[in-house]
């Protein structure tokens, strides 16, 4: 049996279920979730940053590589992650928002993508 945990994506209602070891980033690119990537999830520049609002303690310990780009986001919290570089390691329930400087990373990148109603982008 692969053991599977919910990420739930609250800015757009949305959620999938995906086996561990997957990270925030290949689960929101599932999911169709509005997560930057530029450098192609390679801890490189921090435009896939979110925050993780509920199952922290669910994801893999942050990396030191991690928290150097971290140093570089903007609204870095405590429970900031890297969607590329944290990943499931326990089932449970995951809730991620994603920052606004990803979602203008996502649509600078696919300006052709339907902009959402809601989430930080929307509320300029
Ligand atoms: S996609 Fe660039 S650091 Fe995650």
């Amino acid at each position: 049996m692969t053991l599977v945990a919910t990420v739930r994506y609250l800015n757009e209602g949305t959620e999938i279920e995906v086996p561990l070891g997957t990270t925030i980033l290949q689960a929101a690119q599932r999911a169709g979730a509005p997560e930057g990537y530029a450098c192609g999830g390679v801890c490189a520049c921090s435009t896939c940053h979110v925050h993780v609002k509920k199952g922290l303690d669910l994801l893999s310990e942050i990396e030191d590589e991690e928290n150097d780009i971290l140093d570089k986001a903007f609204d870095v919290r405590a429970t900031s992650r890297l969607g590329c570089q944290a990943k499931v390691e326990r089932p449970g329930v995951i809730e991620i928002e994603i920052t606004r400087e990803s979602y203008d990373a996502y649509f600078n990148e696919h300006p052709d993508a339907p902009r959402p109603a809601e989430g930080p982008a929307a509320k300029r």
